[in-house]
């Protein structure tokens, strides 16, 4: 019976040792100098760690502009749309249910480009990119939806889908600092034999370059793009049959017959009108 537990007591005391050996001053196996050592040997390197990670990322955030992206593909290559966004148009100009759709769409993309609004924005020289000074806060020139004439839905509030010769608006978009070469201007067609009438707003389907260049979202905040309004002018023979109508940007140096991307710089849709 002693014996058993003089050895209980032996244990004990060895693990008591361990935790804290009182004859070396060794607590779990080291002193409390070796200790202070190890935590500031890890206090050293984590902080050296932590110190790398924050320099290195405020290089890297040095060299990043808050304005523009820093990677972007087809810089000077925006695509085409439309409005009403539909690649395909179709309904009966007699049934308003049937055209309504497109143009509500048409009237809330061109709320802020009333002229109400616009009245704010600043007359610009045609035919001229419009450069800012970098730091400042952008102006915008002013595009009215009242130069879209016939296809700006303030004399025809159906934008001409009720007489059958709907208006489609088209948009590039925006690419920050593009600025389009040469003469940019839409020009539309439809892929068949005999030609199509149309109607450019503004005249020859012009996109003035004095809405380039863009300078993003930020510094740039009420920009409006401009658009062309095209006016499809449908005869008799054209109701009732499907239209394919090709849209693209001409005049310029930006590319619109790429072959993997079928909205560089061009949109094709279908109309389809009955009588
Ligand atoms: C735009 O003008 C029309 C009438 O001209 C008005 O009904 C509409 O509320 C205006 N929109 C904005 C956003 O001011
Ligand atoms: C278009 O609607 C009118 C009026 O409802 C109708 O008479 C005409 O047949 C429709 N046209 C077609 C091609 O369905």
């Amino acid at each position: 019976m002693a014996n058993k537990e003089e050895k209980a007591d032996e244990k004990q005391s060895s693990w008591k040792d361990f935790i804290y050996n009182p004859r070396t001053g060794e607590f779990i196996g080291r002193t409390a100098s070796s200790w202070a050592l190890i935590f500031l040997f890890y206090l050293v390197f984590y902080g050296f760690l932590a110190g790398m990670f924050s320099l290195t990322m405020w290089v890297m955030l040095q060299t990043l502009d808050d304005h523009t992206p820093r990677y972007r593909d087809r810089v000077a290559n925006p695509g085409l749309m439309i409005r009403p966004k539909y690649l395909e148009i179709g309904f009966n100009r007699s049934i308003p249910q049937q055209y309504n759709k497109y143009v509500q769409h048409l009237e809330s993309f061109l709320q802020l480009y009333n002229d109400s609004i616009q009245d704010a924005n600043k007359q610009c020289t045609d035919g001229e990119y419009f450069e800012q000074d970098k730091a400042e806060e952008k102006q915008v020139c002013q595009f009215k939806r009242s130069w879209l004439r016939s296809c700006s839905g303030l004399a025809d509030s159906t934008f001409g889908y009720s007489e059958g010769q709907p208006c489609i608006l088209v948009k590039m978009n925006r690419v920050i600092g593009l600025r389009p070469r040469g003469d940019p201007h839409i020009n539309c067609a439809a892929k068949r034999e005999t030609p199509l009438q149309m109607q450019y707003f503004p005249t020859e389907g012009t996109l003035d370059k004095s809405y380039f260049p863009y300078y993003g979202k930020t510094l740039h905040a009420n920009y409006v793009q401009p658009v062309v309004a095209v006016k499809l002018l449908l005869t008799e023979e054209d109701y009732n049959s499907e239209l394919v109508i090709e849209c693209k940007v001409e005049g310029t140096d930006l590319l619109n017959n790429d072959e993997r991307d079928k909205f560089l710089g061009r949109v094709t849709f279908r109309v389809k009108v009955l009588k």
